[in-house]
């Protein structure tokens, strides 16, 4: 596969999805052909799933069923979306992907690393991204800039103490895949840090030079 996969993580209310959109109007204006796609979602039977994981109804869902249909929606994504971009020779920005359920279903609701291994092998085995950016802002803070809680989000609705080890998580995972996980410091103004991710992709070669 040709094409270049670039995956963005961080908190709620991080700026993922305003960085993508910065970064997507600087590729169009230069001419690299590009998708951008989103998990849980990016494809109709991924979003419906999405529906069922987000739902705020939803209380008594085990972290087990949570980490399993966000792998599910993972693999239809990648099937339906990811894998024709790539062969494509297109660039894939995705908001989340394997690191997400690292940090919410392992750190966040305590599920081992074996399990969620497990149940993403084929993500794993397939489709590592070449480089995945971390939007860096603690969660108080992110929410605070987000104003505050989406009450029908139910991971949203999942409490601080949680919000705090998906972040201390993150942190670990910066450590432990030093290249392929990169921190993007994002206490400047959204357009400081789009700068700042657009020269991160340069020079890792995954975007043309400007
Ligand atoms: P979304 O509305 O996209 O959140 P955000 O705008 O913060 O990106 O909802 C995605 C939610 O799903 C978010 O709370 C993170 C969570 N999530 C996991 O817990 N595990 C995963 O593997 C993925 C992809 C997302």
């Amino acid at each position: 596969m040709s094409g270049k996969f670039i995956a963005f993580e961080g908190c709620e209310g991080a700026g993922k999805s305003t960085q993508m959109r910065l970064l997507s109007e600087y590729l169009q204006k230069r001419g690299v052909s590009h998708v951008v796609t989103r998990e849980p979602g990016g494809g109709e039977i991924s979003e419906a799933i999405r529906k069922v994981i987000l739902n705020g109804k939803f209380t008594a869902m085990t972290d087990e069923c949570e980490a399993l249909l966000y792998a599910a929606a993972r693999v239809q994504h990648l099937a339906d979306t990811v894998a024709p971009a790539l062969e494509r020779g297109q660039l894939v920005l995705c908001d989340r992907y394997i690191f997400s359920s690292y940090a919410y279903q392992g750190g966040g609701r305590g599920l081992p690393r074996a399990f969620l291994e497990a149940i993403n092998s084929y993500a794993l085995e397939h489709f590592m991204p070449d480089v995945t950016l971390f939007l860096d802002i603690p969660p108080a803070l992110a929410f605070d800039r987000k104003h505050g809680v989406d009450e029908s989000d139910r991971m949203e609705c999942a409490g601080e103490g949680f919000h705090a080890r998906v972040y201390a998580a993150y942190k670990a995972l910066l450590k432990e895949y030093p290249g392929k996980f990169v921190a993007v410091d994002c206490s400047g103004t959204k357009f400081e840090t789009s700068a700042k991710i657009a020269a991160m992709l340069e020079e890792r070669g995954l975007i043309p030079r400007g």
